[in-house]
């Protein structure tokens, strides 16, 4: 039987200053769609922000419902909030951060299981890879393609 090693770069930043300038534009903007976060259950808000390849920026955040499947996660509001709104562009990187309490959480936010696939399917769609920016307080992680967060990934085939 062979063995199959799966290797992913995640890139470590310890603060913002240390990203460009493009992708420390879009941590701010997924840090101010934190007060936009709605949720009661949790207590755990979530903001994120899509860069577009015509340079726009769209935000999205976490909003809770009390029957929680009904809930939708940051990353996919803002997904959803670019594509809705600018259907025709390309979905180049992603930001997303937490807070608690109104203070951000020191440790990078990584996108839910879920969250992954659904932003598989934009990677797919913009046929280019997406970068996924996990922004903390005390470190900020980068991988430059969704791939490398779902690795062996779920695709509608029948090859
Ligand atoms: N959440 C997100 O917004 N994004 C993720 O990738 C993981 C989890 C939200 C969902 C829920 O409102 C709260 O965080 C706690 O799970």
């Amino acid at each position: 039987m062979n063995k199959i090693d799966i290797h992913i770069t995640v890139h470590e930043a310890a603060h913002a200053g240390e990203l460009t300038p493009l992708y420390r534009a879009l941590l701010h903007e997924a840090i101010r769609a934190l007060p936009a976060s709605y949720a009661p259950y949790s207590q755990f808000n979530v903001g994120a922000a899509v860069l577009l390849n015509t340079a726009d920026m769209v935000c999205g955040s976490n909003q809770e419902n009390a029957a929680s499947p009904a809930g939708v996660c940051a990353e996919c509001a803002a997904l959803y909030n670019a594509s809705t709104r600018y259907p025709q562009a390309a979905v180049v990187a992603v930001a997303v951060v937490s807070a608690t309490g109104g203070k951000l959480n020191s440790a990078p936010v990584y996108p839910c299981g879920r969250c992954r696939q659904v932003l598989l399917e934009y990677e797919k769609r913009a046929g280019n890879p997406i970068a996924v920016i996990m922004g903390g307080s005390a470190k900020i992680h980068i991988v430059d393609s969704v791939k490398d967060l779902l690795p062996l990934n779920f695709e509608l085939s029948t090859l």
